[in-house]
This record gives C-alpha cells, structure tokens and sequence, in this order.
C-alpha cells in the first residue's frame, strides 16, 4: 500500500457528480502524472488529495489513516506540498521570505530559516541575488521554482502539483520536470497534474480521468 490512497472517491458540486468510484494509489519515490481533458476533474481531485475538499463518499488515506482523522492543519503544513498553478506567493515579499514564512507556517524549528531557504532555492536553480528579489521581479519559471521550494521547505512526503510546467518553454519545463524527478528519487510521492503528453511521459505512472 501506497503512501496515500484513493478508495472509491466519489464527488459532486451540488447536483453535479465529477469524480466517481475513483481508487488510486500514490507510492513514495514515485512520479505519477494524472492527465484528462478539460473539465474532467483533475484541480477537484488535487483538492481533495491536499484536503482543501472532502468526497461525498470513499476515503482518502495517508500512510494507513483516514485523513479525517489527521488534523487539517498538520496535513496541510506539515506532510503535503502543494504548488498551485498560480503559484500563490505573497508578491511583496522577496522568494527567500516566502520559503522562510512557509516554514513558520509549519512551525519548523532548530533550523536557520534563512539560511535552509536560500539552499532549498540554490537546489532549485535560482541565485543569490534572484533569491533576495520580490516575486513580481522574477519570470515564471523562476516563479515556479520558488513555489516548488515552498512546498519544500518543510520537507513534506508528498509533493503535489497542478500543471507545473503550463506556461514555460520546453528547456524550462524539461528542468523543472528534472527537479520533480531528483525529489523522487530522493524518495518523495511527486504528483503532478497536467495536459501535457511529455510531462505524462516523464511519469512513472499515469492516471487517466474521463469526463462523467
Ligand atoms: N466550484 C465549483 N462549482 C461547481 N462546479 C465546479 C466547480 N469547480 C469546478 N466545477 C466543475 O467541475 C468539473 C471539473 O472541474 P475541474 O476544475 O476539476 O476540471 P479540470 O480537469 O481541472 O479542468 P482544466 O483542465 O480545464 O483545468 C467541471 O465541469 C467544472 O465546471
Ligand atoms: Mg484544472
């Protein structure tokens, strides 16, 4: 058994169902890609992995327990995460200041904050002095790799995100995709959703969503 678990899924908004009897397994040191076409579900089900929704019915299991049973806070702070597609950093504050708040966010201790940001930043390709800059001064790609250092910083299990390399060039995706696969082979869940077929290549395994 995986590190987190689909058991038959279902969802709807309202009267609407979106995802039904959906069971998948997520292991560590794994790249999973879920792909489908618009509308087919895929942000609804990277809610309810991250736990920002509940299904109406099935269960979703990290490492064995129900996470209606695992406080959402630490869920989210501490053991997933998540890179939004549009990277939801605080845009005022410098790339370093957004790593070292996410882990004051997760509480993280005994480390030097500062000093883990600006390495966690370093791993993922950007300098000391792009480091230092406020977000609206960086590209997208290095957007990208600061939002990917966030979700790592408190060094979490999994890693999931939502079309990681939607607006960049294919150099600047085929890094970043290398990024994800260096985490997992350093033993990490990396979960990504995207439409693109070269992303799902890269992947381990994919998982299809259909339209319902
Ligand atoms: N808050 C909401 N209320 C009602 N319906 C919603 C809501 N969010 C999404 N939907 C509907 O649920 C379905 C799945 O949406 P979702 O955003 O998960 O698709 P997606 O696979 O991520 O699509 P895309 O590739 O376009 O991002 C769509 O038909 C969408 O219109
Ligand atoms: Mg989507």
């Amino acid at each position: 058994m995986g590190i987190l678990t689909l058991n038959d899924i279902c969802f709807s908004y309202g009267k609407t169902p979106v995802l039904k009897d959906i069971s998948y397994d997520f292991e560590k040191g794994k790249m999973y890609c879920i792909c489908g076409k618009s509308g087919a579900g895929k942000t609804t089900l990277l809610s309810l992995l991250s736990g920002l929704a509940s299904p109406q019915s099935g269960s979703i299991e990290y490492d064995g327990k129900n996470i209606k049973k695992i406080d959402k806070y630490n869920f989210r702070s501490k053991y997933i995460g998540v890179i939004f597609q549009s990277y939801n950093l605080l845009t005022k504050f410098t790339a370093t200041e957004n790593v070292v708040l996410s882990m004051d966010i997760a509480r993280v201790k005994k480390v030097n904050k500062k000093q883990k940001a600006k390495e966690l930043l370093l791993s993922v390709g950007l300098s000391d002095a792009e480091a230092e800059r406020p977000i609206l001064q960086l590209s997208g790609g290095q957007q990208q790799r600061v939002a990917i250092a966030r979700a790592l910083s408190y060094n979490p299990d999994i890693i999931l995100a939502d079309e990681p390399t939607g607006n960049l060039d294919k150099e600047t995706e085929a890094e970043i995709m290398n990024i994800f696969r260096n985490l997992a082979n350093a033993g990490k869940c990396v979960i990504l959703v995207s439409h693109s077929p070269a992303v799902a290549a890269f992947c381990d395994q994919k998982y299809e969503l259909t339209k319902i």
